[in-house]
């Protein structure tokens, strides 16, 4: 007998259904409509879990920077935490206090200034780019001071950037309405980011200029002392006082461990601010950044609020107000964890993960690393010249077995070159690295197989 199919509103789901055999999971998700009735805890939860599975593996996914791994302690902390309002400051002072300490911890790692023991000038964020937008607005503040002091025109404010610059910086010039100012990236220019071209583009309306530790294309990282030094030639000559703003995304959790010599921090004269993503090297999981100012004279006070609707006066300096603790209380678990001496480890690990792509990936005689002086765990490459297969396809390929490798093409002056890039986070280990290296070789050999093949079709006599 051939059993009818019941419409589904007219069975009530029972507890001791069978999870694929009751009413619940026999129709498509709504997709547009709330759902009129409710359905079990279980049911919902196999519904949103299942559909996830259609997503990438994070484990696998070697394009993003952010962090695709950590500790089962930290995510219990997490889930113990992730119910505390960040905003809440009054009634979670001890979530503050934590941000406090890390706000002091990182500002000490970038050389900051604590004026007479008060504490350190930075703020958490929901990431980089909320960094980007609060550091980028105290620069267009203390110009506008500077210059209604002068009685001088505030209308026309510019910004000077590399042309690799990450979107978060085009999104701040657009909503603050300021003109972004581009330096062109070149192949003479060995596709770097150019100091020297930075300070011809300057001029009284300028609020700051950018230098980027770590580049989102290639992981450069732009030569931040020369710019202070040439920023120093040009402020002096000029009297304008303009400050250069360090987008450490990536790199500022990295060049303090690996390179603690190099000078790219508040150590430079003109660098007053600095952003850093805490869920990328910091080795957080998404949703944590910090903004760091070199002492509290570059945070204009016009900009911080007090409110006091939570009890106690609250000072905020935020594009949002609700935000949970549990990223802040992560990154402190880390640098508790982990001190100087783990983080320098974990990013060393993968610095040689890296270098072992780079050669591998040298070796197959196709490739050419973008970046000569690799810093970060980071490796873009190109193509050589003549190969009749390119970077989307092996991208392609990779997929096959769940790897995610971006290929895209350089800013826009340099559209031509396309290039494929693989970011070695904690958890991307020397196995999986060999994995990915023999990937690589096999969509090689495919793909000169299917361009041997392809020619001796296009060159086969035509049969009429
Ligand atoms: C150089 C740079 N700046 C800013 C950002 C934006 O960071 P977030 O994702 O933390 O907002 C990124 C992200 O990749 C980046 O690479």
């Amino acid at each position: 007998m051939l059993h009818k199919r019941v419409h589904q509103d007219d069975v009530k789901s029972k507890e001791d259904d069978p999870v694929y055999g009751g009413r619940a999971l026999a129709s498509s998700a709504s997709k547009y409509n709330i759902p009129q009735n409710e359905m079990t805890p279980r049911d919902a939860y196999q519904l949103v879990h299942d559909e996830l599975m259609l997503d990438g593996n994070s484990r696998l996914n070697l394009a993003t920077f952010v962090t695709t791994w950590i500790e089962p302690e930290a995510k219990q902390l997490m889930s113990e935490t992730f119910d505390k309002n960040m905003i809440d400051k009054d009634e979670y002072p001890q979530t503050a206090e934590i941000e406090m300490r890390c706000v002091n911890i990182i500002s000490d790692l970038f050389h900051g200034h604590t004026n007479d023991q008060k504490e350190a000038c930075g703020c958490s964020t929901i990431g980089s780019s909320e960094a980007a937008m609060l550091c980028g607005m105290s620069m267009k503040w203390n110009w506008k001071k500077r210059r209604v002091g002068l009685g001088k025109d505030t209308t026309k404010p510019n910004f000077v950037v590399g042309s690799d610059v990450q979107v978060c910086w085009e999104k701040f010039c657009v909503y603050w309405e300021i003109e972004m100012r581009t330096v062109n990236m070149s192949q003479e220019d060995g596709y770097k980011f150019n100091p020297n071209k930075v300070v011809e583009l300057c001029d009284e309306n300028t609020i700051g200029v950018l230098a980027i530790l770590g580049t989102t294309y290639t992981g450069e990282y732009q030569d931040v002392k020369a710019l202070d030094t040439l920023m120093e030639e040009y402020n002096t000559k000029t009297g304008f006082n303009i400050p250069i703003h360090v987008d450490a995304a990536s790199g500022g959790f990295i060049a303090p461990f690996l390179d603690p010599e190099l000078e790219w921090d508040f150590r430079l004269k003109w660098v007053n601010s600095i952003n850093v993503s805490g869920h990328k090297f910091g080795l957080v999981a998404p949703g944590v950044g910090w903004a760091m100012w070199k002492d509290w004279s570059f945070l204009p006070e016009e900009l911080i609020f007090h409110v006091n609707y939570l009890g106690g006066d609250m000072p905020t300096f935020a594009l949002n107000f609700s935000r949970p603790g549990s990223q802040v209380i992560a990154q402190y678990y880390n640098l508790m964890r982990l001190g100087f001496e783990g983080y320098r480890k974990i990013h060393q690990a993968c610095l040689d993960v890296t270098f072992y792509l780079r050669d591998e990936l040298e070796k197959s005689g196709i490739a050419e690393p973008i970046v000569k002086d690799i810093k970060m765990p980071l490796i873009a490459f190109k193509l050589k010249d003549g190969l009749s297969y390119d970077v989307y396809q092996i991208s392609d390929k990779l997929r096959y077995h769940g790897w995610q490798v971006p290929a895209y093409t350089l800013p826009k002056d340099c559209k031509e070159v396309a290039i494929l890039r693989v970011v070695a986070k904690e958890g991307f280990d020397y196995d999986l690295a060999t994995l990915l290296v023999k990937h690589i070789k096999e969509a090689i050999f495919e793909l000169e197989d299917e361009g041997k093949k392809a020619k001796v079709i296009s060159s086969a006599p035509k049969v009429c």
